[in-house]
């Protein structure tokens, strides 16, 4: 009996140690890259559950084994044993992926230049969330990428999604990502929700992978169930594409009601330049999907007539100026050279032929910074801070950042505050650190800022604490 006692003491003991072993092969072999936590750095997370060259075990065995030297993955099959290699592999798929939570002293008061700010937890349990928008004081909706379209109500979050919203592809980067109203939504005859989503075609016959790309629609709510869908936008099927990243993919609209949405080039850089393409791009329809008179290259018949803007490589955060209604937009680099731009009709933002950014690997990806006829971004992020969602400031319970940018980061999982004069940043400050993946952020009607995390999937709403 006692030595049945011994026995199980030492298994759990052995298997407790031969976890803490992997997570010290981990530190020491991957960290530098994927970060501490395995929640991505410099190279992707590894605990997200999102695997472009295959989840199984065998396979992130495989790529760790043998590299990805072309990415700038390295191979560790001279360095590490096949079982030193499984062992990593299963900590990656189990210790370390067990859920965050945000982080308990993150709950106290913030202090930034201007506010002292209280920080609550405003939504949590969600999976992914992507975008957020208000149709008003009390009702928010919320993508889940997965797939789900939630409402938020009093900040309560309805235990069933939206029922029959669109069938997204959710593989990699892609599922149901943006969601947005147009200004006058609670107008009669309106109350029309936009959705945007990576649409896959059907599984290739010969065992190809299905081709995606951005599609927009538009429906109502009622009864919690999706209806009167109509097709907005949805390029030309040949020029869906199998990768599974860069799909951009936020809405907003302008003062006169058109509708904006992004498209990242979905792996390709040069389509960027393409204008017969739809990805790498910044697109403009008016709502009911029809094309703006005035759209830039309308006329032009070898060019898909809703492109606003080219040479955009992955814009995940779409936002108007308030006071100006100019259009400005984030974008991730590749390795460095985020961008911020301000967004005009017709003209190329330059990727993949210019950019602050190198390869992943560290090598060039074109030696130009600057060419005539292509724009530079206002302002650069290097190292990349992976800009995400983005919004103006306009609201009454922060007054002295009205019309200052809000910009979240996927990689520093914080919250940056943007001070722009005569279209350049004059000051950045970080309000929020370490707070998770920050996947969107939006000014609520109330004046709060609402910041939607992924890792864990929670939405913190930040207000000005109260002086005592
Ligand atoms: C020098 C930086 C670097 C180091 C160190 C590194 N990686 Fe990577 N890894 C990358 C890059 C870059 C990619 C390519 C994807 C990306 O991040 O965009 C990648 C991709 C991967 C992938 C493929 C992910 C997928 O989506 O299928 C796996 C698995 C992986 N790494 C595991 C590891 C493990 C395990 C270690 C440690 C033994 C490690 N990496 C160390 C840079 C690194």
């Amino acid at each position: 009996m006692k030595s049945l006692l011994i026995l199980t003491l030492l298994l759990f003991a052995r298997l407790l140690s031969f976890s803490q072993e992997a997570a010290q092969l981990y530190q020491t072999h991957c960290a530098s890259c994927h970060g501490n936590q395995c929640q991505g750095g410099s190279a992707q997370s590894l605990v997200d559950d999102i695997w472009q060259f295959g989840g199984p075990p065998e396979h992130i065995d495989w790529n760790t084994k043998k590299g990805l030297p072309h990415l700038g993955m390295p191979a560790f099959g001279d360095t590490l044993t096949d079982p030193q290699i499984r062992q990593i592999t299963t900590y990656l798929r189990g210790p370390a992926k067990k859920e965050r939570t945000v982080a308990a002293p993150l709950l106290k008061m913030l202090h930034t230049l201007d506010y002292k700010i209280n920080v609550e937890v405003w939504a949590k349990g969600l999976e992914i969330p992507w975008s957020l928008a208000f149709i008003d004081q009390n009702t928010a909706l919320v993508t889940e990428r997965a797939g789900r379209l939630r409402v938020i109500e009093n900040g309560r979050l309805h235990s069933k999604p939206v029922a029959e919203t669109p069938t997204v592809l959710a593989e990699g980067q892609g599922g149901l990502l943006a969601v947005a109203f147009a200004p006058d939504y609670a107008a009669e005859d309106n109350q029309w929700v936009y959705l945007a989503y990576s649409h896959g075609l059907k599984i290739q016959p010969n065992g190809k992978r299905a081709p995606a790309m951005t599609k927009v629609v538009r429906g109502r709510i009622h009864g919690n169930q999706w209806v009167d869908e109509e097709i907005l936008f949805e390029s030309p099927h040949e020029s869906y594409r199998t990768t599974r990243q860069h799909y951009g993919t936020r809405i907003v609209f302008d003062a006169k009601g058109d509708l904006y949405f992004s498209i990242g080039d979905r792996g390709t850089g040069a389509h960027a330049q393409d204008l017969s393409k739809p990805n790498g791009k910044i697109h403009r329809i008016r709502r009911d999907g029809s094309i703006p008179r005035h759209n830039p290259f309308r006329r032009n018949k070898t060019a898909l007539p809703s492109i606003f803007s080219y040479g955009n490589r992955n814009p995940q955060g779409l936002a108007f100026h308030p006071d100006t209604d100019q259009l400005w937009s984030t974008e991730h680099g590749p390795k460095g050279g985020d961008e911020l731009n301000l967004i005009q009709s017709g003209l190329n933002y330059g990727w993949p032929i210019i950019t602050y950014g190198k390869n992943y690997n560290g090598t060039p990806i074109t030696d130009l910074v600057r060419r005539k006829g292509m724009e530079q971004p206002v302002f650069y992020w290097t190292p990349s801070a992976a800009v995400c969602g983005i919004d103006f400031y306009h609201g009454e319970l922060f007054p002295k950042w009205n019309n200052k940018l809000l910009v979240g980061s996927l990689k520093y999982e914080d919250v940056r505050l943007l001070h722009l004069e005569n279209n350049r940043v004059i000051h950045e400050e970080i309000i929020l650190q370490k707070a998770g993946r920050v996947r969107d952020v939006v000014c609520g009607p109330d004046g709060a800022i609402y910041v939607v995390l992924n890792d864990p999937g929670t939405i913190l709403r930040l207000s000005p604490a109260k002086e005592k």
